[in-house]
Parts: C-alpha cells; structure tokens; sequence
C-alpha cells in the first residue's frame, strides 16, 4: 500500500474547498478536516457568550477551555463544540460575518494550528482553509489553490442557499464574500495566499467532477 500523503486545500470563499476536498477523501480513504469550521466553533462559541472579538487574550482563553472535534457524518462533517453538534449553527450569517475578525488574531491562530497539525502527524489527510499550504502543512505532499470569480462564488452561495430553503440577496451576498476574502487576504498573520508551489485550479467555469479530476490528476504524480 502507498504511504498516505498529506493534501492541502486553500481559497478563498465558496472558491468550493469543502465540497471537492470530501469527495477527494472519499477516493483516498482519507480523513477530511474542515479548518474554517473549527474557527468558526469558536466564533460561535464567542458571540454566545458576548466575548468581545476583537479582544485577543479572551479569545485564547476561551479557546484553551474548548474542545472541537470534527467528525465524519452522513451528509458530511459533523462539528462537536464541547460535545455538542454545532454543525448547523456555524454557518449563520452573523458567525459568517464576525468569524475573520476572530481569525485575524495571530494567537488564535496559533493554537489552531498547532490543532490543526497534530490531525495530520500521520498523514492521509485532506485539509481545507487559507493557510494549509503555507503554514498549517508546508510539507503537504499536494497543495491547491481553488479560486474562482466573486460573481461565480456568490451566485454558487444563493443556489446552495435555495437548496437549504432560504434566500439571500445575491448582491449582499457578493458583498460579504468580497468583504472576507479581503479581510482574509489582508490581516498580517497567515494571510489567505497561494502557496509558491501550490498546483491553482481556476474553478469559474468548471463542473464540481472536472476540479476533483484535476486534483485528482496532482494527487496521483504524488503518491508513491
Ligand atoms: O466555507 P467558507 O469558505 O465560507 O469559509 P470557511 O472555510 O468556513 O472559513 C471561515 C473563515 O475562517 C474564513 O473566512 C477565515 O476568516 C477563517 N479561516 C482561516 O482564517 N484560516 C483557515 N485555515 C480556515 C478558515
Ligand atoms: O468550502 P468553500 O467555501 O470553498 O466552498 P463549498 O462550500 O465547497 O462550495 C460552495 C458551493 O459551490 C457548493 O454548493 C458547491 O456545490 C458549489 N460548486 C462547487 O463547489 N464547485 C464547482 N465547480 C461548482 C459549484
């Protein structure tokens, strides 16, 4: 059998990271770790309990007291917040739109990502986020960079949105996804950016099955 490799994928949002990132872990038999959900638990979690964000230290210390495990489930992952499912109540709108403040403060980010590690000591593991390739893993075996235009990005958030059974404006919605990716990609600890030898696939014009058969193609040159 091959050794399991490490596959790192990053983007900005809805550039469709967790979707082809499952489906990829599904075809290797490996383990999936969603990282933007384990910093939005802990968004979830601050805004419960009036945790100012923009305080740094109460946000450590929230967090040293918190437990977040990621499970597989049947229609996806599963997010325990010290014990209990949270998958749903992580995606929000207002957790959505207070979760890069939280992100943005390099000591939350360390103890994240020191999480975030330990999942992927034994490697065969499938890691989405912003900064996988650049800082959480950068001795990934394979790293992609999906992007895709804001437009597109928006408009694949409103059809997921119906199909959820709620509507959103799509302006709005383009709106909060250019305001994030710009905090994202601006904030001075591990910034949202390609890694220099990270393969990109530009989605906008492709089908869910072409961008897992791109990956798909780097994965294969890299297992050995
Ligand atoms: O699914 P979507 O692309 O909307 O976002 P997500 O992956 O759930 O991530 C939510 C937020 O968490 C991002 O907008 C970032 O602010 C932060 N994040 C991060 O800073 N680093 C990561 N590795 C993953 C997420
Ligand atoms: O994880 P991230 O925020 O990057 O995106 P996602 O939640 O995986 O994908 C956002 C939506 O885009 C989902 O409803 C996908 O079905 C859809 N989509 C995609 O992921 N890739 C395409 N090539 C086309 C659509």
């Amino acid at each position: 059998m091959n050794k399991p490799i490490n596959i790192a994928i990053d983007g900005p949002a809805a550039a469709g990271k967790s979707t082809v990132a499952k489906l990829i872990a599904e075809k290797m038999h490996y383990t999936y770790i969603d990282t933007g959900a384990m910093y939005r638990a802990l968004t979830y979690k601050a805004l419960k309990q009036n945790v100012n964000v923009e305080m740094e230290q109460e946000l450590v210390d929230l967090l040293k007291q918190t437990k977040i495990d990621l499970q597989p489930g049947e229609k996806g992952q599963l997010v325990f917040l010290d014990n209990e499912d949270v998958t749903n109540f992580i995606r929000t709108s207002k957790v959505t739109n207070t979760v890069s403040i939280v992100a943005k403060h390099p000591n939350v980010r360390f103890e994240m990502v020191k999480r975030q590690k330990e999942f992927a000591k034994k490697g065969g593991v499938v890691m989405d986020g912003r900064d996988i390739g650049t800082h959480v893993l950068p001795n990934a075996e394979a790293k992609i960079f999906l992007s895709a235009s804001v437009e597109e990005r928006a408009k694949r958030r409103y059809t997921e949105n119906i199909s959820k059974g709620f509507k959103e404006d799509l302006e709005k919605l383009k709106e909060e996804i250019a305001r994030r990716d710009q905090l994202d990609s601006e904030r001075e600890a591990s910034p949202l950016k390609k890694a220099e030898d990270a393969v990109v696939v530009d989605t906008t014009s492709l089908s869910i099955e072409d961008v897992v058969e791109k990956i798909m193609s780097v994965v294969s040159e890299r297992v050995r």
